[in-house]
């Protein structure tokens, strides 16, 4: 008889904070405040100061955010924008649906997350080419390696966006800057996601935009709501894009503990690494030393994965695969006319990848099941 493992939980926490989160619930019943008011403002003001930016604004989901990022910043038609195959799709829809076109760049192989060299490496090689902005992911709850990063932009005059939409709380340590600094505070603008599965999740959908620009921050603003400056006065045409109250103020009470949450995330992570560290076959998350991962999802790589995984789904120890296909390969970007061997960093990871379950209430008992069951 084996024990049910759940990838993660989603009713542990809200079972805790029922009262609280219920409480939210029955204040916009009784005020009729639904949309906008002081949950909004409350929830920006309170997650601008947690990822160490001037401003947030809250929106509809993560992808609008990173959407409303990259139009605010006058990303949009001819412009290129450079990210990596290894993402969720909801990165380069963004991208298109501002009208600009998307270009991968691999990622490094120990991180995960994209490869400054090979960024380096494409932009010499389109020299004159429109290429407006690089949008590095901060995948699996990692920072990218911003500094140098931040430096390639520079010299080829790039703006730097961050898809923090994995990251909420990640460190990265500024070599520059000789500090440790939050995602969403590193680049012209970061984009997070409050899907319920995420490390800060809504109780339904939701997204937020950090920035320490006003200017961006007001063009989101408008872009959010209609492109309105005040009611039916529309000074763009913009979006439906808000985030109401009742998920803005449930936010609020969650990100409370989110530091409790994240501490366990991270305590879960040294246990697997003792647990698995030394086995054979068997690839952990690295962590460099200028990084400190928010673990929203836990890696490791296999060589035999699909077999594994199976195996673990017959002991009903659940898991997943981010992402079983990389982005150049999909069907949805045929038109790119890119083929397998282009991006062969992210093609080799995407066949030996395996998330383990991973949620701040795992417990050590638990790990050992997985653990003893990967081995
Ligand atoms: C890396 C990444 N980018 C963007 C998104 C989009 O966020 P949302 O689902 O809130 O639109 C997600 C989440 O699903 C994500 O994981």
């Amino acid at each position: 008889m084996s024990t049910e493992i759940p990838f993660l939980d989603l009713v542990t926490p809200h079972v805790q904070l029922e009262e609280e989160l219920l409480a939210v619930v029955r204040s916009a019943l009784r005020t009729g405040r639904f949309i906008g008011g002081p949950e909004v403002e409350g929830l920006e003001k309170e997650f601008a100061a947690y990822c160490q930016a001037a401003h947030c604004v809250a929106v509809n989901s993560g992808t609008d955010a990173l959407r409303f990022a990259l139009i605010a910043a006058g990303i949009g038609k001819g412009d290129i924008v450079v990210t990596v195959p290894n993402t969720f799709i909801a990165t380069t829809e963004a991208i298109t649906q501002t009208g600009a076109t998307i270009a991968f760049v691999d990622i490094d192989e120990r991180t995960y997350n994209m490869d400054p060299a090979k960024l380096e490496q494409y932009l010499a090689a389109h020299a004159g080419e429109p290429v407006k902005a690089v949008l590095p992911v901060h995948l699996y709850g990692q920072t990218a390696d911003m500094d140098a990063i931040a430096d390639i932009a520079a010299r080829y005059g790039l703006l730097v966006f961050e898809d923090a939409c994995q990251a909420h709380g990640a460190e990265y340590f500024s070599r520059k800057e000789n500090a440790w600094k939050r995602a969403g505070s590193m680049g012209v603008a970061g984009a997070f996601s409050f899907y319920p599965g995420k490390n800060l999740g809504a109780c339904g959908e939701g997204g937020a935009v950090t920035t320490n620009d006003p200017a961006i921050a007001q063009k989101v603003r408008m872009l959010r709501d209609h492109g309105q400056s005040k009611k039916y006065y529309h000074e763009v045409e913009g979006y439906n894009g808000r985030l109401d109250s009742i998920q803005c103020g449930m936010l609020r009470v969650k990100l409370r503990h989110l530091d409790e949450w994240t501490a366990g995330r991270r305590e879960a992570a040294a246990r697997y690494r003792e647990l698995l560290g030394d086995a054979p076959g068997i690839t952990i998350p690295y962590e460099p030393d200028w990084s400190k991962a928010v673990y929203h999802l836990y890696i490791v790589r296999i060589a035999d994965r699909d077999e594994v995984q199976k195996k673990l789904n017959d002991e009903k120890i659940w898991t997943g695969l981010h992402y079983p296909v990389p982005l150049h390969l999909q069907n949805a970007y045929r038109y790119m006319g890119h083929r397998e061997g282009d991006f062969p960093v992210t093609e080799k990871v995407a066949k030996e990848i395996l998330s383990l379950p991973m949620f701040p209430q795992l417990t050590g008992a638990q790990q050992q099941v997985v653990a003893a069951a990967l081995k």
